[in-house]
């Protein structure tokens, strides 16, 4: 079927620069995705379209973006169960836009370093390797499947009007190490998680799960480390 896709575009290398919509017909075809949809734009049709792109199997997180008005992930969505003659693509809402359908990553990945999103143990090491039971990893193995496609942060309403928020993939990063039994940097990292532009930023909106292209239960994960933090600290 043909499809039109209606694309907002951004360069500020163009003198006044505007957002603005400009609309592309695609003969779509059975298992076609939206990124197949924009890689046949940008290679037959209008090379200067501009958005990001690598794995193209819903691992890399790179192609996310506002599909229809709702955040997800371009290599994943296909067109035709979509049932649309129109799609409507936009960049990932509340970042900077660099170009067309690309935004600035910079401060996302800025809130993710604050949590310190790697194992903190300056114990000895065992002569193997540090052990987890299989129970212990099913608390984590969820936040582990985030691929950091920033969906969820920009979603969130709670971003929306506090872009210093460090967001819900920041926190449930956060999560992931706070409840592996192997991780020792509860401390460290406890500046970046409490304070009000941290866990308590969060007034459990639920956004972030509805956006997850993963169906990650984040929501959960953010709660659970509200409990942490003030049996702990509290
Ligand atoms: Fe935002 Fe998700 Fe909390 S949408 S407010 S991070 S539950």
């Amino acid at each position: 079927m043909q499809v039109t896709f209606k694309i907002s575009r951004f360069d500020p290398q163009q003198e006044e620069a505007k957002q603005h919509y400009k609309s592309y017909t695609v003969q779509t075809s059975p298992g076609m995705t939206v990124l197949d949809a924009l890689n046949e734009i940008k290679w037959h049709q209008d090379g200067t379209l501009s958005y990001r792109k690598s794995c193209r199997s819903g691992i890399c997180g790179s192609c996310a973006m506002k599909i229809n008005g709702i955040n997800g992930l371009a290599c994943e969505t296909q067109i035709e169960p979509m049932k649309k003659k129109t799609i409507v693509l936009d960049p990932l809402p509340s970042f900077e836009v660099i170009k067309d359908l690309a935004v600035n990553m910079d401060p996302f990945f800025e809130h993710l370093a604050a949590v310190k999103p790697y194992l903190i143990n300056e114990e000895p090491p065992p002569d193997r390797e540090r052990l987890q039971s299989p129970e212990e990893f099913k608390r984590i193995s969820d936040p582990i499947a985030c691929i950091l496609c920033m969906s969820c942060t920009s979603s969130c309403p709670s971003f929306w009007t506090d872009p210093e928020y460090i967001g819900p993939a920041a926190l449930y990063k956060a999560y992931r190490y706070e409840f592996d039994t192997r991780d020792k940097g509860s401390e460290e990292r406890l500046e970046a998680l409490d304070n009000r532009h941290g866990l308590w930023r969060c007034h459990t909106i639920f956004n972030c799960m509805d956006a997850c292209p993963k169906n990650l239960k984040i929501t959960h994960g953010i709660s659970l480390l509200k409990r942490k933090v003030i049996a702990e600290k509290y």
